[in-house]
Formats: structure tokens, C-alpha cells, sequence
């Protein structure tokens, strides 16, 4: 129990190239916390903003008001405070911003220094911060269940397809370890299978291939080749998880893919993608509908929450009462948790744990502008019985991330990891059962 005496904010720099804010917590020991903002591109309309100065320097990106706060009201209001006590600290940020989306402080600003102190009081504790969070918060540690992006799409590879993420999961594989090599195969197959067909572009924002396609069903379809020319039975040890990030193509339940050019509402939505459902192996689907639509998010729910996995991510921004009042009406049944929706620590632990209460899925995830900082990987190994959103198999601002994982594994015992766990309620849970 050592109090904070010094936070100091400077401006370093994402994976894309943009200004973020990096936060030093300085204990009176001299104990140092550190931590970086990330930044999303296909960002809910309801998550906690990144303050940015505008203008025309650095494309209007800079963040010298964020770090003014950091160094200035913030500074000041969190010297003297107790580093372990994160409920206390965060509730001080919260004073100094009665804003609903944090923009007087900025999320970015917050959401550093909320982290940082966080990794001061793991530090003075002398803990590695995965087993700070257990202890601090009472939970069981385990590593997660990965969701990895094999192709980009969205807003993440220039709309190349509307579909935002295609993904696997590993929940066959009996180790965090076995996952990595799995998903290493697949990854270069796609890569292997798209070089041939002259559709691949490069590499998308969060290091999944940049696709050519000419539908989004072709994505899915090459997703299953790829899967079987690793030597895998689709559905067996590997299912497909997509990220639809619906609110990107739609708004007030009027839908347009523009690949296809087709315009749908949201019924039509609905149909396609229980169609997908049929005929692919997709266990987990991420903001099938938009963000404003509650009607065809509790309908797609009604219909496919007891075969896959339901993920709010924008419809939830990572918000605890966002999750009681969905879980009340009947839409998703998990919850994407980003420190930087919420903007402090304390709100996305309560997110996290709203959801497991509801026995939710509660996917700890990335940006897709991120740097070096690894703290996810230990937010979601400390509170545990969780899966892990990073991004996919290549670019160090994702593997470090996965690594940072292995390295836990080390000191936590590879029995410690949930393997299929959370999928237990899909399809997929369904055929492991029956096995048995
Ligand atoms: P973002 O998107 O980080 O670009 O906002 C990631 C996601 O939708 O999961
Ligand atoms: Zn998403």
C-alpha cells in the first residue's frame, strides 16, 4: 500500500503510425507502472472518446490536450492516493469528468493512467500483473481461449469486404501452445491459397492478409480451404469466428453490402447470416446487427443464441449496464471487453464481470491501433475463464500480446488454460458433449 507521487504523460506512437498517450505512475518508493492508449478505427457511437487536438498537423491526430490533462488535473488529483486501491483512483479520474463519454479528460488520457496505476500496484505488490488482478479482484486465473484473424476486412482493409474480421478459433487444442501452431498453419495456407488466386493484397491493420474477394462468402469459403489444407476438419478442433461489425454498413436497421451491392434490412441480415450458420462452422459472431438496432439484435439472438456465440462489441461498449439491460431484453449473450470503451479500469472490470454473473462470455480485446503495451494479455489471464481478442498472427503490436501469454503459461502450469470452455453453450459445445 504505497501512494502515488508522480504521473507523467508523453506522446509516443501506435501501430499505425498515429500519436498516443503513454502514462508513468511513480510510487513514493519509486516503483514505476506504465501503460499506452490504444486506438480503435470502427468505433462505437457510445464508447469513451480519444481526445484529439485537430487541425492539420499529424492529420489532426495529435494528443498534447490529452497529455495536458494527464499532467495537469489528473496529476493532481491522484498524487497522495493509494496505488492498490484502483476503485478509489478511478473513481477520482471520474470526478474530474462528468462527461458521459470522458471527453473533457479524454479516454485516452484516462484510460493510460487508469492502466498504469494498475501495473504501479501489481510492481509494488511484486507481482506479475496477471496474478495482481486475481488477487485484487478475487478471481481465478486461466489463460484464455484466442479468437485470431486470419483475412482483415471493413474498416481495417479499406472496405475491401464489409465484413470486418474473419477469425479461428482453437478449441480443440489442448494448450495455449497448440493454438499458436495451429493458427501459424492456417495463416500461411489462407496466405498460400490466396497468392495462387490473385487475391491477395497485402496485409490489413491488425496483420490478418488484405483480401481481394469478389463477395464475402468467397472469404468464408477460401477460410474453410485454408482450414482443411492445414490438415484440419473444419468444426472438429477449428471453428470460424467473424467479427460482422455491422454498424459500419448500417444504420437505423437498413443495411448495404457494398461488395455485393445489395441492400438489406434487417431481416434480410438475419437470413444471411443464419445461412452462414448452416452452412459453415461458425461458433462465435461479433455485432451481427448495428449498434442501433435492438430489434434485430434480440430477434438474431432468439434465433442463434443457443447455437453460437453472440459477441456485443460496439452495441456494448464495454458497459455494465449496457450488458444488464441486454441480458434483460434478450440480446447478445457476451460481451467484448476494451479498456479504452470504457476508459478506466474499475468500469471494464464491472463489464467483465456483469457478464460472467449473467454466465456471458466475456472476450478481453484489443484496438486495431496498438502498441507494444501487453496488459490485455494479463487482464484476461487474471480474471480468468475468458477468451482473448488480439488481432491476428503477425506484426509485433499482436505478438506480443500471444507471446506475453506464453510467457504466463510458464508461471501459471498449462492445466490453466479453458480451452473450449466458453464455446460450451454453442454447437460446438453441443458436439463435444455428445462424444463423451
Ligand atoms: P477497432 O475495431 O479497434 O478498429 O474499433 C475492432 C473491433 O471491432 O473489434
Ligand atoms: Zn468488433
Amino acid at each position: 500500500m504505497t501512494a502515488i507521487s508522480e504521473i507523467k504523460g508523453r506522446r509516443v506512437w501506435d501501430s499505425r503510425g498515429h500519436p498516443t498517450v503513454e502514462v508513468d505512475v511513480r510510487l513514493e518508493n519509486g516503483v514505476l507502472g506504465r501503460a499506452i492508449a490504444p486506438a480503435g478505427a470502427s468505433r462505437g457511437a457510445r464508447e469513451a472518446i480519444d481526445l484529439r487536438d485537430g487541425g492539420t498537423a499529424l492529420g489532426g491526430k495529435d494528443v498534447q490536450s490529452a497529455l495536458a490533462n494527464v499532467n495537469g488535473p489528473i496529476a493532481n488529483a491522484l498524487k497522495g492516493l493509494n496505488s492498490t486501491d484502483q476503485t478509489g483512483v478511478d473513481a477520482a479520474i471520474l470526478a474530474l469528468d462528468l462527461s458521459p463519454l470522458k471527453e473533457t479528460l479524454g479516454g485516452n488520457a484516462t484510460v493510460a493512467t487508469s492502466l498504469a496505476v494498475l501495473h504501479s500496484a501489481g510492481a509494488d505488490a511484486k507481482k506479475p500483473l496477471w496474478r495482481h488482478v486475481a488477487d485484487h479482484y478475487g478471481t481465478a486465473p486461466a489463460l484464455p481461449l484466442p479468437e485470431i484473424q486470419i483475412f482483415g476486412g471493413g474498416a481495417h482493409a479499406g472496405r475491401r469486404v464489409d465484413i470486418q474480421d474473419f477469425m479461428i478459433m482453437v478449441p480443440g487444442a489442448a494448450s495455449f501452445e497448440e493454438v499458436m501452431e495451429v493458427t501459424n498453419e492456417i495463416y500461411f495456407a489462407a496466405g498460400d491459397i490466396m497468392a495462387q488466386k490473385g487475391k491477395l493484397a497485402g496485409v490489413a491493420d491488425e496483420g490478418g492478409w488484405w483480401p481481394v474477394f469478389d463477395s464475402n462468402e468467397e472469404a468464408l469459403e477460401t477460410l474453410v480451404s485454408a482450414i482443411e489444407k492445414a490438415g484440419e476438419t473444419p468444426g472438429e478442433r477449428v471453428v470460424i469466428s467473424l467479427d460482422i461489425a455491422a454498424s459500419e454498413f448500417g444504420k437505423s436497421g437498413k443495411y448495404n453490402l457494398a461488395l455485393e451491392n445489395r441492400d438489406m434490412d434487417s431481416g434480410d441480415l438475419i437470413d444471411m447470416l443464419g445461412g452462414w450458420i448452416d452452412a459453415y462452422p461458425i461458433a462465435s459472431i461479433e455485432d451481427p446487427l448495428g449498434e442501433d438496432d435492438p430489434e434485430g439484435m434480440i430477434e438474431f439472438t432468439r434465433r442463434f443464441g443457443n447455437r453460437v456465440q453472440i459477441i456485443g462489441d460496439d452495441y456494448l461498449v464495454t458497459n455494465a449496464h449496457l450488458v444488464e439491460e441486454a441480458a434483460t431484453a434478450g440480446a447478445c449473450n457476451a460481451v467484448l471487453v476494451k479498456v479504452n470503451q470504457a476508459g478506466t479500469v474499475t468500469e471494464s472490470i464491472d463489464t467483465f464481470k456483469a457478464a460472467r454473473a449473467r454466465n456471458w462470455g466475456a472476450i478481453v480485446s484489443a484496438r486495431s491501433g496498438e502498441t507494444e503495451d501487453a496488459s490485455i494479455s494479463h487482464l484476461s489471464t487474471g480474471l480468468g475463464g475468458g477468451q482473448l481478442k488480439v488481432g491476428s498472427f503477425t506484426r509485433s503490436e499482436r505478438m506480443v500480446k500471444w507471446n506475453e501469454c506464453l510467457r504466463i503459461q510458464e508461471a501459471l502450469g498449462s492445466d490453466k488454460y479453458v480451452a473450449g470452455l466458453p464455446l460450451a453453450n454453442t454447437w460446438w459445445g453441443a458436439k463435444q458433449k455428445e462424444k463423451q
